[in-house]
C-alpha cells in the first residue's frame, strides 16, 4: 500500500510529464532546421515570422507540436488578413507570404495540418513533394497564387481528410490520383481547370466513401453527367457544382444521397425535369438550381409534400410551371424562395416571402404574415388595391416591389410607417390619387419608382426630406403644379425622371446647384415654361438631359458645352437600378447590378417642341 503523500507526488509527476507540454519537451532539432530552411525560402516583408527564432520551434507562431514527442504537427501560415480580391485592392495581400516552398518541409514527418491559404506564391506550382507528407490530414492551399498542373503525387496522401486547392490558377488532367485519397472528407477545387478530366470524374469521386463536401464550381466540367449504379458516398452533405457547362439532365443518383443538406448547381446548363425525389431528402436545407434556363417542373407536384427542413429554394430563371400547392405553407423553415423568371401562376399561399417576380400570379396581393424584409411581386397580374394597413403588416420591410401588375386605387398613407424601406417600386400599375406625403417618413429610401400610373396632384414637398434618395421616377402620371423647392435638398439624387406629367412653372435655377451626383434629368413632356437656367450647366455628372416637349423658350446657354460627364463613354451603369435583377446580384441594399438593362439614353436636350433660338 502506497502512502497517500507518495500517491499525490506520483500523480503530480505523472500529470506534469504526460499532461506537460511541448514547451518542456522542446522541438526536434531536425525539424527546427527544416523549418528554418523553409523560412529562408519565403519572402516575408511584414516579418510575420519574427517569432521563428530560438531553439524551441514549438513556440514559433503557427507551429504546434505533439505534446509528448515534440514532433511538429501543424504549420499554419494562412494569411489572417485576406481581403476580398474584388474589394479594396490596396489592402488585399496585407501580411502575405510569397517566395519558394522549400522541400525541407519533407522532414516534418508527423505533419498533419498544413495551411498556406491566402498568401501570394506568384504562380509557382504546387510542390510535388507534398505527396510524401504521409500523415497529412489537412492541406489548405486555397487562394494562394499557385499555378500549373496538380501532380498525381498528392494521391499518396492516404490520410488526407481535407483538401482545399480552390481559387488558384491550376489545372488537373486526370482525377485518378484522387481515388488514392481514401480518407477524403472535404474536397474543394473551385476554379481549377478540370476541362480535361472527361466524364468519369463522378465515378472516380464515387470511390471516396467518406466524402462529405464536394466543391467544384467554375471548373470547366462539361457534357453529360453519368449515372451511377451504386452510390458509394453515403455521407455526402454539400455539393457545389455551380457554373460548369454540363449539357445534361440532373442525374437521378443525386436524389439517392439521403445525407444531402445543400445542393448548388446554378448556371450549369442543366435541362429536363427536376426530380421530385429532392422533396424526400429529409435533411435538405438548401437547393439552388437557378439560371439553368431549361429545367422544368410542375410546382404543384414538386412542392406537394416533403421538403421538411428546407430553408432556401432558388429556382430562378428556369421553366417551372403550374401552381404552388396549399401544402407549400408547411415549409415552415423556408427563409428564401426565389422563383424569379418562371411561368408559375395562381394565387399564392399567404405565408411566404420574397421573389415571385415575372410569373403569372393573380388576384389580390398576398401580404405575408411572417415578417420579411424583401418582397418582390413584380411583373405578375395582381389586381385590386394595395391594402390600407400595409404599414402595420410589413413593418420591417426593406425592399418592396409591386411593379408591373394591375393594381388600382390609392397608395396608402400607411406606407410611411415602414420606416426601414430602401426601395419602393410601384411603377407600371393603375394607381390613382395623389402621392402620400407620408412617404417622406421612410428616411432610408434610396429608390422611389411610381412611374407609369395614374397619379395626380402635386409632388409633395415633404419628399425633400429623403436625403438618401438616389433615384426618383415619377414619370408617366398626371402630376401637376410646380416642382417643390424642397426637392433641392435631395443631394444624393442620381436620377430625376418626372417626364410625361402636367407640371408647370419654370425650371428652377436650383436644379443646377447641389445635385453633384445627378446623371439623368428627364423633364420631357410637361408644361414647363420660360428660359433654361444657366446654372444647369453646373451639373457635372449629367449624362442624360431630356427637356423635349415643353414650352421652353429663349436661348440654350453657351455654357451647355461644359457637361463634362456627357463627353465620357461609360459602359457600366451604377446608378439606375435597384433590384430588377436582384436575384442575380444579391439582396438589398445593393442598388445596382452590372449589366442591368438600363435606360441610359443619349443627350436629348431638344426633341423638338420647345422654342429655342440658335445663338
Ligand atoms: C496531449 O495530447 C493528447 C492527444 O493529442 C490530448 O488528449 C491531451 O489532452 C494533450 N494534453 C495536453 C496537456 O494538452
Ligand atoms: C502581397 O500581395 C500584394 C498584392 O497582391 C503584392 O503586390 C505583393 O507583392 C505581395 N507580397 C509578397 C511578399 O509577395
Ligand atoms: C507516391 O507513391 C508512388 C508509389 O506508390 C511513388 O512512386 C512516388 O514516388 C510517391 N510520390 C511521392 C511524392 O511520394
Ligand atoms: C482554407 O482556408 C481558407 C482561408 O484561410 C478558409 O476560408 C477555408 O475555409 C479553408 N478550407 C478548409 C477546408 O478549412
Ligand atoms: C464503390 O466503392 C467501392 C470501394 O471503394 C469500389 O470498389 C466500387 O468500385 C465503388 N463503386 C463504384 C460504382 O465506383
Ligand atoms: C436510388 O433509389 C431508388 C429507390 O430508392 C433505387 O431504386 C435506385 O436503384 C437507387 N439508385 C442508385 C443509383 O442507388
Ligand atoms: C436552353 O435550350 C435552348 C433550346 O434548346 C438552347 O438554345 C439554350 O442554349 C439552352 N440554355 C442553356 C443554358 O443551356
Ligand atoms: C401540413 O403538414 C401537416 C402535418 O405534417 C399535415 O397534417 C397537413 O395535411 C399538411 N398540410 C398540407 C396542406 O399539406
Ligand atoms: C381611383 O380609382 C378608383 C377606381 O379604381 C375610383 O373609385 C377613385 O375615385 C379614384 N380616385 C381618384 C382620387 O381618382
Ligand atoms: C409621417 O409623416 C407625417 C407627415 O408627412 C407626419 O404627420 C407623421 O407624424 C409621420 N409619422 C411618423 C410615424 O413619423
Ligand atoms: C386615370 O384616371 C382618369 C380619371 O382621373 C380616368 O379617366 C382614366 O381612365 C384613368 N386611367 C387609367 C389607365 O386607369
Ligand atoms: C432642406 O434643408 C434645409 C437645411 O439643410 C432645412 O432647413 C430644410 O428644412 C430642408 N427642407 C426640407 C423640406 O426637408
Amino acid at each position: 500500500m502506497l502512502h497517500p503523500l507518495l500517491l499525490l507526488l506520483f500523480f503530480l509527476i505523472n500529470h506534469f510529464s504526460c499532461g506537460g507540454n511541448a514547451r518542456l519537451i522542446g522541438c526536434l532539432e531536425s525539424e527546427r532546421e527544416a523549418l528554418t530552411d523553409f523560412k529562408k525560402g519565403l519572402e516575408d516583408p511584414e516579418n510575420r515570422l519574427s517569432s521563428w527564432k530560438g531553439s524551441n520551434c514549438c513556440e514559433w507562431r503557427g507551429i504546434h507540436c505533439h505534446n509528448t514527442t515534440g514532433a511538429v504537427l501543424t504549420v499554419d501560415l494562412h494569411n489572417p488578413h485576406p481581403q476580398d480580391p474584388f474589394g479594396s485592392p490596396s489592402r488585399y495581400g496585407f501580411w502575405n507570404l510569397s517566395g519558394e516552398i522549400s522541400p525541407s518541409l519533407k522532414m516534418l514527418e508527423s505533419l498533419k495540418h498544413l495551411d498556406l491559404s491566402f498568401n501570394t506564391f506568384n504562380g509557382i506550382p504546387i510542390p510535388e513533394f507534398l505527396g510524401s507528407l504521409k500523415n497529412l490530414q489537412y492541406l489548405n492551399l486555397s487562394h494562394a497564387g499557385f499555378s500549373g498542373r496538380i501532380l498525381p503525387s498528392l494521391g499518396n496522401l492516404s490520410s488526407l481528410q481535407f483538401l482545399d486547392v480552390s481559387s488558384n490558377f491550376i489545372s488537373v488532367d486526370n482525377l485518378e490520383w484522387v481515388t488514392g485519397i481514401v480518407s477524403m472528407e472535404y474536397l474543394n477545387m473551385n476554379g481549377a481547370d478540370l476541362s480535361m478530366v472527361g466524364p468519369d470524374w463522378i465515378p472516380k469521386l464515387n470511390k471516396l466513401l467518406f466524402l462529405t463536401e464536394l466543391h467544384m464550381s467554375s471548373c470547366g466540367l462539361s457534357g453529360f453527367i453519368p449515372s451511377l449504379t451504386v452510390v458509394n458516398f453515403t455521407s455526402l452533405s454539400v455539393v457545389e457544382l455551380d457554373s460548369n457547362s454540363f449539357n445534361s439532365e440532373i442525374p437521378n443518383w443525386l436524389v439517392n444521397i439521403s445525407s444531402l443538406e445543400a445542393l448548388s448547381m446554378s448556371s450549369c446548363g442543366l435541362h429536363g425535369r427536376i426530380p421530385l425525389g429532392f422533396g424526400e431528402l429529409s435533411r435538405l436545407k438548401s437547393i439552388d438550381l437557378s439560371l439553368n434556363e431549361n429545367l422544368t417542373a410542375s410546382c404543384s407536384q414538386l412542392f406537394r409534400a416533403g421538403w421538411e427542413k428546407i430553408e432556401v429554394i432558388s429556382l430562378a430563371s428556369n421553366k417551372l410551371h403550374g401552381k404552388l400547392p396549399a401544402s407549400f405553407g408547411n415549409m415552415t423553415a423556408l427563409t428564401d424562395f426565389d422563383l424569379f423568371d418562371n411561368n408559375v401562376k395562381g394565387g399564392i399561399p399567404s405565408s411566404i416571402d420574397v421573389d415571385l417576380s415575372y410569373n403569372l400570379f393573380e388576384g389580390p396581393i398576398p401580404f405575408p404574415i411572417v415578417d420579411v424584409e424583401l418582397l418582390d411581386l413584380s411583373n405578375n397580374v395582381f389586381s385590386g388595391h394595395i391594402p390600407k394597413a400595409i404599414g402595420e403588416t410589413i413593418p420591417n420591410m426593406i425592399f418592396l416591389s409591386l411593379s408591373g401588375n394591375q393594381l388600382t386605387g390609392e397608395i396608402p398613407a400607411s406606407i410611411g410607417e415602414i420606416l426601414l424601406l430602401q426601395v419602393i417600386d410601384f411603377s407600371n400599375n393603375r394607381l390613382n390619387g395623389s402621392i402620400p406625403p407620408t412617404i417622406a417618413n421612410c428616411s432610408f429610401l434610396k429608390a422611389l419608382d411610381l412611374s407609369k400610373n395614374n397619379l395626380s396632384g402635386n409632388i409633395p414637398s415633404s419628399l425633400g426630406q429623403l436625403s438618401l434618395l438616389q433615384t426618383m421616377h415619377l414619370s408617366d402620371n398626371k402630376l401637376s403644379g410646380q416642382l417643390p423647392q424642397a426637392l433641392q435638398n435631395l443631394s444624393s439624387l442620381e436620377t430625376l425622371d418626372i417626364g410625361n406629367n402636367m407640371l408647370t412653372g419654370s425650371i428652377p435655377p436650383w436644379i443646377g446647384k447641389g445635385f453633384e451626383h445627378l446623371r439623368i434629368l428627364r423633364l420631357r413632356s410637361n408644361a414647363f415654361s420660360g428660359e433654361l437656367p444657366i446654372m444647369l450647366s453646373n451639373l457635372s455628372s449629367l449624362h442624360v438631359l431630356d427637356l423635349a416637349e415643353n414650352q421652353l423658350n429663349g436661348s440654350i446657354p453657351a455654357s451647355f458645352g461644359d457637361f463634362k460627364a456627357m463627353a465620357q463613354v461609360e459602359n457600366t451603369n451604377r446608378y439606375l437600378f435597384y433590384g430588377k435583377y436582384r436575384g442575380l446580384c444579391g439582396p438589398p441594399p445593393i442598388v445596382s447590378c452590372p449589366g442591368d438593362r438600363d435606360n441610359e439614353r443619349i443627350l436629348e436636350d431638344d426633341g423638338g417642341d420647345n422654342d429655342f433660338i440658335d445663338k
